[in-house]
């Protein structure tokens, strides 16, 4: 019987594991029988978005962490596929800082090229993931939503790629059943417009925090206070926005901090991250983790120490995103084709440690970067997936972050140099806060005045 390999999610990172057998099969490579199981009724994962929050029409937990108006808080030069560039999708330059919509459309045209669509089985959550040592197989169960019916199937390898921003972390502070205003975690944020001539108050002190934060001063909220548990952000916010210690308790609509200071405030909007969580896995195969560069008990990040067979992608706190989801999917391919053999578990512990004791003693946003950085190099170095210099990029990131410290609000308008094409991009029409309507066909008419 033919080999059977599930992936879950069709987010990039499952897209990516697609791809990369789509690109073998082309070489006219014989693949194993691939079917991708996808809870919603579209690929894209987090950038496919969605209104919806809480529970979707047949009860499952809403995916989508993403907003309106959101737009790529990276520049693209760091996340472009390495054999897939933004010159190609788009066939001219565009601006280094893509809404969401774009970059959507960047990820859909690839696997779109590559015909993979035919192994997705849409709106179909995997329900439960059990391995039987006997018949040595996954045994795999999944919902079809619209059939309203459950199906077992059984796989050779399974490939969890279901991502890691979808389930949130609610820290609780004293006096919250009381609050006198509007509650809640990123996750479920939506719209800044609700929050128009409202004092906001965010609680954390990263990505989300200063992205919600920035959306909300773009849109007019009255005034931001953030707070932090660990470092402040540190930017040089506008006038409107002030950055304290953690908050303590609130009282009504005051909001007091741990600085002894207080705030009146109309929403609290907790950006604490998110929880690694697997209930469709066994107990005994479920990733457990929190949000950092080297998640333990994977061998070169993505094989389960105990089982090989199975694969986790796109795990790791993220610098680098699209192109190192593909790097990880390229190695998973060959491994699966048996192109790439592992060592015993005591060597992959060995190099593992290594990795961990270096992430440990990480000091600066610039190491991270480095460390990432090498962690890619190391996974392209075993496959055919294209070369992609990393130092190049790894130079985007580091005027990426000196770009950020200069202007948070103004980042956006930089541009940056492909590492794969060389090229420059260009200038948008309009500056990031002056651009409201950020829709593809905007954001694609490139010549000034034309929206
Ligand atoms: C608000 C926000 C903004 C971000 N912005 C950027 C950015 O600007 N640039 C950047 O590079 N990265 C950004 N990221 C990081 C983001 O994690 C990656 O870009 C990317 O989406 C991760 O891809 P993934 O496929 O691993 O996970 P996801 O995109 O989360 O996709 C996982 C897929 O698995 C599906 N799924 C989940 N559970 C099941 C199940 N049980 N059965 C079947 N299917 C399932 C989901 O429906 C989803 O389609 C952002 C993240 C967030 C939360
Ligand atoms: N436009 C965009 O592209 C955009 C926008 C938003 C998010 N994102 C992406 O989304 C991902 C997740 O980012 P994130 O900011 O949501 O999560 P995150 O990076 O994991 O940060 C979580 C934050 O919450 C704080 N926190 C956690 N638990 C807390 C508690 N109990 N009490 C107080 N504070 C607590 C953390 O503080 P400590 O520092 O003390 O741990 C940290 O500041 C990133 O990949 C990011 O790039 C992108």
């Amino acid at each position: 019987m033919k080999t059977r390999v599930a992936i879950i999610g069709a987010g990039p990172s499952g897209c990516a594991q697609m791809r990369a057998f789509a690109a073998i099969e082309q070489k006219s490579i014989p693949i194993p029988e691939i079917v991708c199981f996808e809870k919603q009724d579209n690929w894209g994962g987090l950038w496919n978005y969605t209104w919806e929050t809480g529970v979707d029409r047949f009860g499952e937990p809403v995916h989508g962490s993403m907003y309106r108006y959101l737009w790529s808080n990276g520049p693209k030069e760091c996340l472009e596929f390495a054999d897939y560039s933004f010159e190609e999708h788009f066939g001219k330059q565009i601006p280094s800082y893509p809404p969401r919509e774009v970059l959507f459309d960047y990820i859909q045209g690839r696997v779109e090229k590559a015909g993979v669509k035919k192994w997705i089985k849409f709106q179909c959550p995997v329900k439960s993931v059990v391995f039987h040592n006997e018949t040595n197989k996954f045994h795999l169960k999944y919902r079809n939503l619209k059939k309203d019916n459950e199906y077992i199937e059984e796989f050779d390898y399974v490939v969890v790629a279901s991502g890691h921003y979808s389930f949130p972390n609610y820290p609780t502070f004293p006096g919250m059943n009381k609050f006198n205003g509007r509650i809640l975690h990123a996750h479920d944020f939506r719209d800044a417009l609700e929050f128009k001539d409202k004092d906001i108050l965010i609680v954390g002190s990263s990505y989300s925090a200063e992205d919600i934060g920035s959306q909300c001063y773009k849109y007019g909220a009255k005034s931001i206070t953030s707070c932090y548990r660990t470092k402040p952000m540190g930017f040089n916010f506008p006038n409107n926005w002030e950055e304290k210690p953690m908050l303590d308790k609130v009282e009504l609509n005051i909001a007091y901090f741990k600085d002894g200071t207080t705030k009146k405030i109309d929403a609290i909007i907790l950006c604490t991250g998110y929880k690694h969580h697997f209930p469709f896995m066994a107990e005994n195969l479920q990733l457990k983790t929190k949000n950092r560069l080297w998640p333990n008990h994977l061998y070169k990040g993505i094989f389960w120490f105990e089982n090989p067979k199975l694969i986790y992608l796109g795990m790791q706190d993220q610098y680098y995103t699209f192109n190192m989801f593909d790097a990880q999917a390229w190695l998973a391919r060959n491994f699966i084709l048996g192109k790439f053999s592992l060592p015993s578990l005591q060597e992959q512990q060995i190099e593992n440690n290594i990795w961990i004791d270096r992430e440990e003693k990480l000091e600066t946003a610039h190491d991270g970067v480095l460390f990432q950085g090498d962690y890619v190099k190391e996974l392209i170095s075993l496959t055919d997936y294209p070369k992609l210099d990393i130092d190049k990029v790894n130079a985007n990131f580091f005027l990426w972050k000196k770009h950020k410290h200069e202007n948070i609000i103004t980042f956006r308008d930089q541009i940056y140099c492909s590492a794969l094409t060389g090229n420059f991009s260009t200038y948008h029409h309009t500056s990031w806060l002056e651009t409201k309507d950020d829709s593809l066909e905007s954001f694609l008419s490139i010549e000034k005045g034309k929206v």
